[in-house]
């Protein structure tokens, strides 16, 4: 059966830096909706243009826009084994959604949810100091610096800071945390995928925390 595993946790809390290290240990494709709503913002798509407002003022994309999105981006040959879904599902709506999809057209369903904790304090730390690439590389000037100032290591590409990513929308993003996505931490425990992990350590322990509740689940 294919392995779906979704990433759970505040904005800042270090989801897209551990998918790299996890989608790379698991040949799984990375996932994140974050992403893809840049992308097609960058792109001027019309999904893109519907994406914006939201997305730049830190709220969520409205249901129906990203589960069909996501839905899209699934049925994709590279996600014939699975995904690693960084981002998604926000809402309850979404995660039922996820369900039903997994269960009608790839006759699977999530596998495990880890969920990164991290003081609130740090998360906006992490978040103003976070540079990142075209491609969903992140960084971070102070506990990840990249080798060369403003260049990728990975893929050589620009860093830019996100438009989102200034204290204002900081606030209004740990806000539609709490209110919509917290939920989720209930609704994947009642289904007992839910593990809870340390994100308060270095980057690399928290990578070997991961890959210990993944593994136990695999
Ligand atoms: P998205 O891009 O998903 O943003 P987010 O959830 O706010 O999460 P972040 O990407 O900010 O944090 P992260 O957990 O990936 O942390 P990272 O690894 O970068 O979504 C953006 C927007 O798109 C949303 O606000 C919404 O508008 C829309 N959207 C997306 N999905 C949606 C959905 N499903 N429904 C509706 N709308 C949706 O790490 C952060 C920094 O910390 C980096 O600099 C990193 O280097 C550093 N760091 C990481 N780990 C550590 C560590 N252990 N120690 C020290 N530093 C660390
Ligand atoms: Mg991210």
């Amino acid at each position: 059966m294919a392995v779906y595993i979704v990433l759970l946790g505040p904005p800042g809390a270090g989801k897209g830096t551990q998918a790299e290290k996890i989608s790379e240990a698991y040949h799984l494709t990375h996932v994140s909706t974050g992403d893809l709503f840049r992308e097609n913002i960058r792109e001027n798509t019309e999904l893109g243009k519907k994406a914006r407002e939201y997305t730049d003022n830190g709220l969520l994309v409205p249901d129906e826009v990203t589960i069909a999105m996501v839905e899209d981006r699934l049925k994709k040959d590279d996600c014939k084994n699975g995904a690693l879904l960084d981002g998604f599902p926000r809402t309850i709506k979404q995660a039922e959604a996820l369900d039903k999809m997994l269960e009608e057209s790839f006759a699977s369903k999530v596998t495990v949810v880890p969920c990164i904790e991290v003081n609130e304090e740090d998360l906006v730390k992490r978040i103003s100091g976070r540079r990142m690439c075209k491609n969903g590389h992140v960084f971070h000037i102070h506990t990840k610096p990249s080798k060369v100032e403003g260049v990728c290591d990975i893929c050589g590409e620009p860093l830019y800071q996100r438009a989102d990513d200034n204290e204002e929308t900081v606030q209004t993003r740990l806000n539609a945390y709490k209110e919509s996505t917290e939920k989720l931490i209930d609704y994947y425990g009642n289904k007992d995928v839910i593990r809870k992990v340390d994100g308060n350590q270095k980057i690399d322990e928290v990578t070997k925390a991961m890959l210990a509740v993944i593994k136990a689940e695999i």
